[in-house]
């Protein structure tokens, strides 16, 4: 059955008091209408449109990198207006499910259910139970429990009003009935908009089969309208994900304190404690330990890592049984092989740091290929950048750099070179070798490290 999908997203969105317009605010650091357009292709629809209007411009640049058809309402007279607009688009589809941008929770499941509740020519409205309906639309069913009608909030008399089930306003609709339809929706209401809920009573007037799916998580129906109702939706989704974190074997310290945007795959036995954040697509290894307030994105953290607390990392692979931080910042293009340690106040960026090498203490490594077990002093510095242009340091296997050192890049350190402490490397530090520059750069030949006295 082919199925066409409409999602309205033309609102203004008034009380978010907000420049962006309403569906472009980030739930999980995603925009409110990404995760319906998600959701939506995962139901491999015929055709997929976006009604837009308000804020257009900033839709649509989102709408290019998904690939789906955009349809505009210059003026917003109403859901029945907007999918109005949009009746090309579906006239050759054999039933239209009509989604809202600020409506991001609704699952997969949910609405497979609500298409499946009927068949392609009935009219499927999912529902819901609430406490406090006050401001939707109320489903209202004769004695023998059939839908006669939706009545919104505005329209409704006491008795109405008294009514808990609500319209979530998705609904599935023979497409073909509502191209043919929807023309016939009048504007006569309390708020002199085009309903598309009065197209419930028109088919019960044309003998068009009702069914409804009544949804018993209420989050999953939830629209947003205001910065709480979206700080509440944020909180539910992100306790959601920590649960199923739980379950698949990783300790959290406190579930209301993580936040995941974006992918999160975990091994088991990993460990996280508070305010830790998660961005992109993460990726954690067994026996991970993640210290507090972590920002970790675009990375790949390998078995038995710990990472403590206050270090961000971006766009970086570390191997396994690596320590990084506490205050480490791994910037885009870090790979840590394994046993690497990088330290306190340690910035990488665009570097390769071998197996078992140590930056330890308040150093910046970038542009640089390291070899392993390299010990780096406090205070070492890799200078970069010329002003124009950025050059490359390439470090041997088993270095030893003195603290308060800086490579002159490009620059190459031979390996089992050793550089005294104050050095500024301009030229090839050799192997086997010390290398100092107090004064003036000279190599000394044949010298051996101290050993340790036992
Ligand atoms: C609508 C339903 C109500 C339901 C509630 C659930 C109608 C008449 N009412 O009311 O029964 O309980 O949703 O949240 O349908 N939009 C447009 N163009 C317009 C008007 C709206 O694209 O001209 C879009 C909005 O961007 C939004 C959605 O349609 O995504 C819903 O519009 P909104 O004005 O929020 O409808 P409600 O009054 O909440
Ligand atoms: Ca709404």
């Amino acid at each position: 059955m082919s199925l066409s999908i409409v999602i309205l997203a033309a609102g203004k969105g008034t009380r978010m008091k907000s420049a962006i317009t309403k569906v472009m605010h980030k739930l999980a650091g995603r925009p409110l209408v990404e995760h319906v357009i998600d959701t939506a292709k995962r139901l491999e629809p015929s055709n997929l449109t976006v009604v837009t209007g308000n804020g257009a411009e900033q839709v649509q640049l989102l709408l290019e990198t998904k690939n789906v058809t955009e349809v505009m309402q210059h003026e917003q007279l109403g859901t029945g207006h907007a999918v109005m607009q949009a009746t090309a688009q579906f006239a050759n589809a054999e039933q239209v499910l009509v989604l809202y941008g600020d409506v991001p929770l609704t699952q997969l499941s949910t609405l497979q259910q609500l298409i499946d509740c009927g068949d392609a020519n009935s009219l499927r409205i999912l529902t819901t139970e609430l406490a406090e309906p006050t401001g939707y639309g109320r489903i209202v069913r004769n004695d023998a429990g059939d839908v006669t009608c939706i009545i919104e909030q505005k329209d409704a008399d006491a008795q109405t009003l008294t009514i808990q089930e609500v319209n979530s306003g998705i609904m599935v609709l023979p497409a073909k009935w509502l191209a043919d339809s929807v023309a016939k929706l009048t504007n006569n209401n309390a708020q002199g908009e085009y309903y598309l809920t009065d197209m419930v009573s028109l088919a019960v007037t044309e003998g068009i089969a009702i069914n409804t799916v009544c949804c018993s998580d209420n989050a999953e129906v939830a629209g947003v309208n205001t910065r709480q109702q979206l700080a509440a939706l944020e909180r539910h989704y992100q306790l959601l994900q920590a649960n199923e974190l739980m379950v698949n074997g990783v300790t959290l310290a406190d579930p209301s304190r993580i936040d995941i945007r974006g992918q999160l795959t975990t091994g088991t036995d990993i460990t996280i404690d508070v305010n830790v954040i998660f961005e992109g697509e993460v990726t954690l290894a067994n026996n991970v330990e993640i210290g507090a307030n972590c920002i970790i994105k675009d990375a790949t953290i390998g078995e038995g890592t710990i990472i403590l607390a206050n270090s961000m990392i971006d766009s970086s692979t570390i191997g396994a049984n690596v320590n990084i931080g506490p205050f480490a910042r791994l910037r885009p293009g870090t790979v840590l092989a394994d046993k690497a340690k990088i330290g306190n106040f340690v910035e990488t960026k665009n570097a390769n740091i071998g197996k078992g090498s140590k930056v330890n203490h308040l150093s910046y490594i970038g542009d640089t290929d390291m070899g392993s077990d390299v010990n780096i002093g406090a205070g070492t510095i890799t200078c970069n950048y010329d002003g124009a242009n950025k050059h490359r340091t390439t470090i041997g296997d088993r270095v030893f750099v003195g603290s308060d050192t800086q490579l002159v890049a490009p620059v190459t350190v031979e390996d089992d070179a050793t550089i005294g402490a104050g050095t500024t490397l301009r030229k090839t530090a050799p192997a086997d070798a010390l290398t100092l520059t107090k004064s003036e750069q000279r190599t000394v030949k044949g010298w051996r490290r101290p050993v340790k006295k036992i």
